[in-house]
């Protein structure tokens, strides 16, 4: 069964920055890419790095602890040394509020 959890207001992830978001089990990374929101796990697949407080360049975000790249809309992995690639959510906006979909 899919369940909606309310993350954060949307106006809170300015346009080219992400966002750390804990809720229940999930920490989480909320992305605006040029106003289009996306969530990730916010825990690199490689280590600790937090990738909320990565590089973000393009779609792309830059884990801050040894450089490795995913793809912020689909989670593949884009650069190592990351090989497995990070969980994306399905993510809306509504109400202004940033929403996702957890199954
Ligand atoms: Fe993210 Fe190593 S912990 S690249």
């Amino acid at each position: 069964m899919t369940t909606r959890v309310e993350l954060c207001k949307a106006d809170a992830v300015a346009v080219g920055t992400a966002l750390k978001v804990e809720n229940g089990d999930l920490i989480l990374a909320v992305f605006n890419i040029e106003g289009t929101y996306y969530v990730t796990d916010d825990t690199c697949t490689h280590g600790p790095g937090s990738l909320s407080e990565g590089y973000i360049d393009g779609d792309v975000i830059e884990c801050n602890f040894h450089n490795g790249q995913f793809d912020i809309k689909t989670g593949e992995v884009v650069s190592p040394p990351c090989m497995i690639p990070v969980k994306t959510y399905k993510t809306a906006v509504e109400n202004g509020m940033v929403v996702i979909e957890v199954d």
